[in-house]
């Protein structure tokens, strides 16, 4: 552990990296759905995240997802010219197909936005989404222990997730039966990675130092825009 921290100051220290970062633009693709340009270099998120990590997170993972939809949707004209979000809201909850392929397209899309270098940006949420987790959760450290619990509790391949039913903000796991987007039950716009491909490589069986990283970078000026814009109101957030 010494060592990986040696290794990370290092790094850190090697990289001179801005806080360059494409402004949120989403593809709002319909029936044939290409992989998106992430919005910062590899680099970027180091040093919590490897940057030979994120790029095969990318390129490979992420794009298994995309390849895997196509080729599933084009077998069948109910899913023709669909958004992401609609087939997901309309058939995840019915074609665990759907589910698979359209939800792991969504939630690394989301993911890629909702990330910042840790020493870009505020630290915390501030404006409508602070205050709003101040009154469901009591602070933003109590919220954080709760996320981080879930996750922790969380066994195996899913993710973990802050999402918004009938205007209040919940905190949830993946579940198959229950994708919180499928259905439009509830809004995700905070999103945690747990499948081993998110971390192993890097952080070995250490998820817990993986999610205390995972929090230093977040781009909570992102996540206040995507709740109050999107989740808060009850829509999806596009990618
Ligand atoms: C396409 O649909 C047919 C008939 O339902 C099925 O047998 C086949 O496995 C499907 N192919 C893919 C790639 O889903
Ligand atoms: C096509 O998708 C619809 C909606 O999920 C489903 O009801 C139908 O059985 C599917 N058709 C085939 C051939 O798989
Ligand atoms: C995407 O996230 C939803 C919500 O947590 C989850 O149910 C689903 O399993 C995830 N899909 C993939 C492929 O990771
Ligand atoms: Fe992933």
């Amino acid at each position: 552990m010494i060592l990986k921290r040696i290794v990370i100051l290092f790094i850190s220290i090697a990289s001179s990296l801005s806080c360059t970062k494409d402004e949120y633009a989403a593809l709002n693709e319909k029936g044939t759905f290409t992989l998106p340009k992430m919005p910062y270099t590899y680099d970027f998120l180091q040093p919590q995240y490897w940057s030979q990590l994120l790029y095969y997170h990318h390129v490979k993972v992420h794009q298994f997802y995309v390849d895997d939809l196509n080729t599933y949707i084009k077998n069948n004209s109910t899913y023709t010219g669909l958004s992401l979000t609609d087939l997901i809201i309309q058939y995840g909850a019915s074609d665990s197909s759907i589910a698979n392929y359209a939800g792991g397209h969504y939630n690394h899309s989301l993911l890629w936005w909702i990330l910042l270098n840790s020493r870009c940006g505020d630290r915390e949420p501030n404006n409508n989404l602070g205050l709003d987790i101040d009154s469901t959760f009591g602070s933003f450290d109590e919220f954080k222990t709760a996320f981080t619990d879930t996750a922790l509790d969380f066994d195996g391949s899913g993710w973990v997730w802050a999402c918004v039913k009938s205007g209040k903000i919940e905190i949830r796991t993946s579940d198959n039966e229950n994708s919180p987007l499928a259905g439009g039950d509830c809004y995700p716009f905070l999103g945690l990675d747990l499948w081993e491909h998110s971390y192993y490589y890097y952080y070995q069986w250490d998820v817990e130092e993986f999610i205390d990283s995972w929090w230093e970078i977040i781009d909570w000026n992102m996540v206040e825009f995507l709740y109050e814009e999107y989740a808060y109101e009850g829509k999806a957030i596009p990618v």
